[in-house]
């Protein structure tokens, strides 16, 4: 079967560069046709840069690599660095990119790729804030038809939130841009925070990357280490959870996951709810289903898999 095409929409972050990484060690699997930056995690200035930073370190210096937008739709830009570092990939020192991004707008980026591409064969993969894809709908709404489909990280429910008390960060920076996605009628899978906070890096985990003594698996190792830190303070995680390379993970092999397709709202009005995702997860309402929403994985089958591919790099 030929690779899946994708345009992986990113913030990184240590966590989307382990799924980026994945990603360009599996070209059986995917074809990463380009990616596009926005502002999350860290400033966009950051977050483009750090995109072609993984890149490189992946010795995929053909990937274009193009910049999104600054900050949310109607909001003031939130941002992570207490999670992630000032750099937002602290942990490994590595070498500031020699690629350059592509000229243009991520969004006109987008735009251009799924009406060039005939239809129904890009999947869109977002590991941040929503920004540039609800930015792109709204500009072109010809092209919802034309996604094959919007596999993201981000929301939670029964895990509730990791930036306020119910809210997941991806949705919390942008909600009006994610009631967009999940209003757009396209076919969408959520990774929450209900499934990445059962993908941990345990230190046999992250041993293993360490034990592949490349540069790859030392850097991954690297990240994992300094990313732990906010999830064991805060939960007692017993290492950094993976998010954004569930969605990776998920798009490779998707017998790893257990979900249900439910309808999902998302909070954009009240200020103490803002970002959380609805899950109507035991169909009390009437409200119509819209996504996949993913609650467990084999996690040792995950970071066999994850591990494995990184070997590759
Ligand atoms: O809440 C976790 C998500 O927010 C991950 O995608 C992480 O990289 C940040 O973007
Ligand atoms: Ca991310």
């Amino acid at each position: 079967m030929a690779p899946r095409k994708i345009i992986i929409d990113t913030d990184p972050g240590q966590d989307d560069a382990v799924a980026i990484l994945l990603a360009l060690a599996s070209p059986e699997d995917l074809e990463v046709l380009g990616l596009t930056a926005v502002a999350g995690n860290v400033p966009l200035d950051l977050t483009s840069k750090n995109a072609r930073i993984i890149c490189e370190l992946a010795g995929k210096v053909d990937v274009p690599i193009y910049e999104g937008c600054d900050r949310p739709l109607g909001r003031d830009l939130v941002t992570a660095e207490h999670v992630h570092g000032k750099t937002g990939l602290d942990g490994p020192d590595l070498p500031d990119p020699t690629m350059a991004l592509k000229d243009g707008h991520a969004v006109d980026y987008i735009i251009d790729t799924i009406r060039e591409q005939p239809s129904g064969t890009v999947t869109l993969c977002p590991l941040g804030p929503l920004t540039n894809i609800a930015t792109a709908l709204r500009k072109a709404p010809d092209i919802a038809e034309r996604i094959q489909q919007i596999v993201l990280m981000g929301g939670a429910y029964f895990e509730v939130g990791n930036i306020t008390p119910t809210a997941e960060f991806n949705i919390y920076v942008d909600p009006e841009a994610a009631d967009i996605v999940f209003k757009s009628g396209i076919d969408i899978v959520v990774l929450p925070l209900d499934v990445t906070h059962k993908a941990l890096v345990t230190k046999p985990r992250n041993d293993a990357f360490r034990a592949l003594n490349t540069p790859v698996g030392i850097a991954v190792a690297q990240m994992t280490d300094f990313f732990e830190r906010f999830d064991k303070e805060k939960y007692g995680s017993a290492g950094a959870p993976l998010h954004d390379p569930c969605v990776t993970a998920y798009l490779i092999q998707p017998d790893l996951f257990t979900g249900r397709y439910v309808n999902v709202e998302i909070e954009t009005s009240s200020e103490l709810t803002r970002g959380m995702t609805v899950a109507d997860w035991w169909g009390v309402t009437d409200r119509p289903k819209n996504a996949t929403f993913i609650g467990d994985l084999d996690a040792d089958g995950f970071f066999a898999l994850l591990t494995d591919r990184l070997a590759r790099l």
